[in-house]
Order: structure tokens, then C-alpha cells, then sequence
């Protein structure tokens, strides 16, 4: 195993009706700023739920964080911060709202001209506190120190981590997910799934322990994950959702065992590019890498074919690529697309993609072994096609 540190600090409030621990959790907080999304919390009931917890509060709002949050937007809550005094940020929604409020808290305090140099990695020494209610398990953000910002002039989707990131509490209803609608199931199912393939499909450092955490959590997502389609008020079924969400990115897995994050790097860029969803790049990015690291993969693709999908056979190949193509009709019977080309995206369209990814990677290969450049990107991207 690896040498590593792990800290994690983050209250998780988990359960019905966790909204209510609001004001004992905002108690010493005076000047909040309450930021969401798009509306879905005015549709569901979360937003009156908040309005009444804070009514002793001075709350200022700040409505329409876009998916995959755009810098200028996000620059318009930075100016509300600074000129309203701004102590705690509570941010309310998925990955995207709670990343954008991340990056509002750093830049409300960041010094220099220009916040887009926190996502090249300015090591920053104050933000504002921030708190969350997640709507969308999915991305695990609500108790890890990463942010994913995007900045539609450019077409560039950047991320950056920081500690003054961990959310002091996260408070997690299950039921808020019910109303979510079916493709952001889909991607609360495989975001998750993906997260755990990055840090577990990789090669073999005698760490059990780690690898059976992962085990456990992609196993638990390919039970419940078709339940919450076919039933979507199951509350025991979201909540093991929203809990492997969690699990499958706040650091413990991860913990001494290399990692990957190429299906990541490759899909933020089609994110960036054509618009797709994080998790609908990941569904079709992800088989591509397996196939194409298939030799380096293949022990730990055998071992996970043989755990997860119970795949018996004479040799490591035979079960290493029936794996693969397990995961792939998983995502397919979520109703997930798992080829590029589904998207009407042209192959031409895609050449810009290599260059743009090793770019935004700060010039270095991608990969538990680094050894993915421009190259072997185009290769990936050709196997998804
Ligand atoms: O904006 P509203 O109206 O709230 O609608 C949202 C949004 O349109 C809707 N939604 C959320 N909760 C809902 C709901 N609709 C009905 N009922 C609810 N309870 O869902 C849509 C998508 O939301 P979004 O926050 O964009 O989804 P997700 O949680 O998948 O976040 C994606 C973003 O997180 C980044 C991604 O790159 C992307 O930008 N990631 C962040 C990571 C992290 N911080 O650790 C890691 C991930 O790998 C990922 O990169
Ligand atoms: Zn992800």
C-alpha cells in the first residue's frame, strides 16, 4: 500500500427531514448568502423549507447556477459577497451548485486581478465557509475538497482542489431526490460508478481493504440503481444511492491505491466541447479506456468481473473483457448511451479533443501509469466512437 494522509472534516447531516438542523447548524452565522440552481427547489418544496429555517436570518440570494457552472456567472456572486459582507455560503443542489459555490468562496477572497487563476492552481489562503444541502447524489462534491468549473468563452472546463473547500456540513435528505428526473438518476448511478473505477480498475498494491470498499459500493449502485428507476419514492433505495455517492468520491477509497481519472479528464472536455452531461461522457468514455489499457488493466478488470458480475471462465482475458462488457450493457440498461457517435457528434469534430485535454492537464500524460498523451487520447476516442 501507498503511504497517504487522509482528513476530512465535513459534518454529514444524513436523513428525513435533516433540513430542519439548519438553524442549530447556522447558528454563530449572520450574512449568508443562499445560492441554487435552475428552480428545481421551488418545484419540490426544499427552497420554502430553507426560507422558513433561516427566516431569523439575513439571507441574500443568489438564483441560476447553470449545470457545469460557468465562471461569469459565478463572478456575479463573488461581486454580492464582497459588497454584502458575505460570512457563510449555503449552497443547495448537485455537483454544480455546490462546486460553483466552492469557487465563489475562494474568489470573493482571492487578491489578485484575475480568479481564474484558482483553477490553474494558486494556492489560496482564505474562503468564505460554506455549508450544503445536496439535491443530486452523484458527484460526492458535498464532502471533498474538488471543484469543477467551466467557462463557456473559452470552451474550458477546469478543476481545482483546496481544503478551505470541505463544506463545514452537508446536510443529505434522500427524499429531495425523488424529483429528480430520470437522465439525472442515470447520472447519479454511473458518476458514482466511475469515480470507484478510476481508483480501483487499476493495478494490484496489496490493499484489500481498499479494494473491498470499492466492491461494496459498486455493488450496492448495480442493486439499487435500477430500483430508483423503476420506483423513484423509494426512500431506502435513494438513500443507498446518495450514500455510495458519497462514499465513492470523499477520499477513503482512494486512500494508498493508485489512480486513473483518464475517463474524467478525456469527458470534461467533451463536456466543454458538445455540452454532454459529466456523467454521459463517463458512460462513454470509460469502456474505451478499459479496452484500450486492457493490458495493463487486465488483473484488476479479471478480479472485478469475477467480485461484481460473478463471471466465470478458464483464463484472465476471457473474463477481463467479458467484464468490460458487462459494465457497458450496465450503463445501457440504465438507458445510459454508451458510443460517442449516439450523440451526433462527427469524428471530425472530435480531432481538436487530444490537444485541448493535455492542455488543460498542464502538459503532463494521463493515466495510473501516465503514459496517455495526445495520441493514445485519439485512440480512446476512436474506441468510443
Ligand atoms: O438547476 P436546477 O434547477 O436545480 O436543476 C438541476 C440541474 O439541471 C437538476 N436537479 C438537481 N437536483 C434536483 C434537480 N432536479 C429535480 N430535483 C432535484 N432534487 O439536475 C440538473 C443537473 O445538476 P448538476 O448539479 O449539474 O448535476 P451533478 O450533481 O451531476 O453535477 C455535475 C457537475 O459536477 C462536476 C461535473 O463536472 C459537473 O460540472 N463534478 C464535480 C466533482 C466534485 N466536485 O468532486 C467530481 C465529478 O467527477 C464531477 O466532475
Ligand atoms: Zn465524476
Amino acid at each position: 500500500m501507498d503511504n497517504f494522509q487522509l482528513f476530512n472534516p465535513v459534518n454529514i447531516v444524513f436523513g428525513k427531514n435533516t433540513i430542519g438542523e439548519l438553524p442549530n447548524l447556522l447558528k454563530d452565522k449572520s450574512n449568508i448568502l443562499f445560492a441554487y440552481g435552475g428552480g428545481s427547489i421551488k418545484k419540490n418544496g426544499v427552497y420554502q423549507q430553507i426560507k422558513t429555517a433561516l427566516s431569523h436570518k439575513t439571507v441574500f440570494e443568489f438564483a441560476g447556477i447553470e449545470a457545469n457552472p460557468d465562471y461569469d456567472t459565478l463572478m456575479k456572486a463573488v461581486e454580492i459577497c464582497r459588497k454584502d459582507n458575505i460570512d457563510f455560503i449555503l449552497a443547495v443542489g448537485g455537483g454544480s451548485v455546490i462546486d460553483g459555490c466552492k469557487f465563489i468562496a475562494h474568489a470573493a477572497k482571492y487578491k489578485g486581478k484575475n480568479p481564474w487563476e484558482i483553477l490553474l492552481g494558486k494556492p489560496m489562503k482564505d474562503a468564505i465557509p460554506l455549508g450544503c444541502i445536496l439535491t443530486l447524489s452523484a458527484t460526492g462534491s458535498e464532502m471533498n475538497t474538488f471543484s469543477v468549473i467551466s467557462k463557456r468563452s473559452t470552451n474550458e472546463k477546469k478543476a481545482f482542489s483546496s481544503p478551505l473547500s470541505f463544506p463545514k456540513f452537508s446536510i443529505l435528505d434522500p427524499s429531495i431526490t425523488f424529483s429528480l428526473p430520470e437522465r439525472q438518476v442515470i447520472n447519479g448511478i454511473i458518476d458514482p460508478f466511475v469515480h470507484v473505477a478510476e481508483q480501483y480498475l487499476t493495478y494490484d498494491v496489496n490493499a484489500p481493504l481498499q479494494n473491498r470498499q470499492s466492491e461494496a459500493i459498486l455493488k450496492t449502485l448495480i442493486e439499487e440503481g435500477p430500483k430508483a428507476l423503476k420506483n423513484p419514492t423509494n426512500y431506502d433505495v435513494r438513500a443507498n444511492l446518495m450514500w455510495c455517492a458519497t462514499n465513492a468520491l470523499n477520499g477513503t477509497i482512494g486512500k494508498g491505491v493508485p489512480q486513473d481519472w483518464a475517463t474524467h479528464e478525456i469527458g470534461h472536455e467533451l463536456t466543454a466541447c458538445f455540452g454532454l452531461d459529466h456523467a454521459q461522457t463517463l458512460a462513454v468514455i470509460l469502456p474505451a479506456v478499459l479496452k484500450y489499457e486492457f493490458a495493463q488493466k487486465k488483473k484488476r478488470l479479471s478480479h472485478f468481473g469475477q467480485v461484481i458480475f460473478n463471471i466465470k471462465a478458464n483464463s484472465d482475458n476471457k473474463i477481463a473483457k467479458s467484464a468490460i462488457e458487462k459494465t457497458e450493457n450496465f450503463f445501457r440498461s440504465l438507458g445510459a448511451k454508451t458510443r460517442i457517435s449516439e450523440y451526433k457528434i462527427s469524428k471530425k469534430a472530435l480531432k481538436p479533443i487530444p490537444t485541448q485535454v493535455i492542455k488543460t492537464a498542464g502538459g503532463k500524460k494521463l493515466g495510473e501509469h501516465m503514459h496517455i498523451g495526445e495520441k493514445e487520447i485519439s485512440e480512446i476516442l476512436d474506441l468510443a466512437f
